[in-house]
C-alpha cells in the first residue's frame, strides 16, 4: 500500500533556480537562504521517497487565459521544464507516476474533486525551484513527481477550505494505490510577497510565522483564513499559500514539525520552508 510519509511547505521563487543553475547558493546573498534547506536535503537522502505528489501553480508557462484549470494533475510519463522567457531551466526532465497519478485522479473525480487531466505540459519554476531546493543538481531527479497545479493566478481561485479537503481526499486516493510506495506530498509558493502596483515588496514576517505556527499546530484554523485576508496581510501573490494547505490536509489531524526556515527577503518574496510528518 502507498502512504504519505511528510509533508514539505516551499516557497518556489524563481531567482533561487538561477542561483542553483549559476552556482551562486553560497554567496553573500543566497547563503542563508539555502543554508535553511540543508537539513532537508540531507533529510531526504534518509527519507528516499519513490513519488512526489508536487502541488504548485503554473505562473502562464503551460496554460494562459485561454484555459484555467481550478485544480488539474499531471497524468504523463515526463515533464520538460519550461522555457519562461531565459530558455529552459538545465534540469533534468521530470519523470511522472502515471499509473499513480491516474489512480488519483480517478479516485479524487469519484470523490466529488473534478480534476483536469493533463497528460503533456511543460513545467515552470513553480515546480521545478522546490525540486532543486531539496534535491541540489542531480542527473537525475531522485523521485517521481505527481504535479498538481492549482489555479491562484486568476480569480476566482479555490478556498483554503477546498484546498485542505482536496489534500484529504489526496491522502485517501493513496491510501488505496496497491504498490508499496513511500509518497511525500509538498505545497509550494509563498510566503507573503506582491509583484505588482502600489504594494509591490510587500512583505510580512509577522503573519507567515503566524501561518507557519497554524500550519505545525493540530488545528485546522488555517483552513478558514479568507482571501481577503491574504490579500491584505500578505499581498496579491501571498494566495499561494492555499496550495500549502493542500499538502497539510493530506497528513491529517496531527502533525509533528520536523524542521522549519524562514528568511526576508528573497527576490521579491519571504522564503519560508516547513517540513511536516503525520503524527498518531
Ligand atoms: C517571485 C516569486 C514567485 O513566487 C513567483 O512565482 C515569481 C516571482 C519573486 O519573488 O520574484
Ligand atoms: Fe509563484
Amino acid at each position: 500500500m502507498a502512504r504519505i510519509t511528510a509533508g514539505v511547505g516551499s516557497s518556489h521563487v524563481p531567482l533561487l533556480g538561477v542561483a542553483v543553475d549559476q552556482g551562486k547558493t553560497r554567496d553573500d546573498y543566497f547563503g542563508p537562504i539555502f543554508a535553511g534547506y540543508d537539513w532537508t536535503r540531507q533529510w531526504e537522502t534518509e527519507a528516499k521517497p519513490d513519488v512526489v505528489i508536487l502541488v504548485y501553480n503554473d505562473h502562464a508557462s503551460a496554460f494562459d487565459a485561454n484555459i484555467i484549470p481550478t485544480f488539474a494533475i499531471g497524468c504523463g510519463e515526463r515533464y520538460k521544464s519550461a522555457d519562461e522567457g531565459w530558455g529552459p531551466r538545465p534540469v533534468p526532465d521530470v519523470e511522472g507516476h502515471a499509473d499513480m497519478a491516474w489512480h488519483i485522479a480517478q479516485s479524487l473525480i469519484l470523490d466529488d474533486f473534478d480534476m483536469t487531466i493533463i497528460n503533456e505540459m511543460d513545467v515552470d519554476h513553480g515546480l521545478t525551484v522546490p525540486l532543486s531546493m531539496m534535491f541540489g543538481q542531480p542527473e537525475k531527479w531522485p523521485v517521481k513527481v505527481v504535479p498538481v497545479a492549482v489555479n491562484v493566478v486568476t480569480y476566482p481561485v479555490p478556498s483554503g477550505n477546498r484546498c485542505w479537503a482536496l489534500g484529504e481526499a489526496i491522502a485517501r486516493a493513496v491510501e488505496s494505490f496497491p504498490e508499496d510506495l513511500n509518497v511525500q506530498i509538498w505545497g509550494t509558493g509563498g510566503m507573503s510577497h506582491q509583484l505588482q502596483g502600489p504594494r509591490a515588496g510587500l512583505l510580512n514576517r509577522e503573519w507567515d510565522n503566524k501561518f507557519l505556527d497554524l500550519l505545525s499546530s493540530d488545528t485546522d484554523a488555517a483552513r478558514y483564513i479568507p482571501h481577503i485576508e491574504y490579500l491584505r496581510e500578505t499581498g496579491s501573490e501571498g494566495i499561494e499559500m492555499v496550495m500549502w494547505l493542500i499538502m497539510r490536509g493530506a497528513l491529517g489531524e496531527k502533525v509533528k514539525t520536523l524542521h522549519r526556515h524562514y528568511h526576508i527577503p528573497c527576490s521579491n518574496t519571504a522564503i519560508g520552508h516547513i517540513v511536516l510528518e503525520p503524527a498518531i
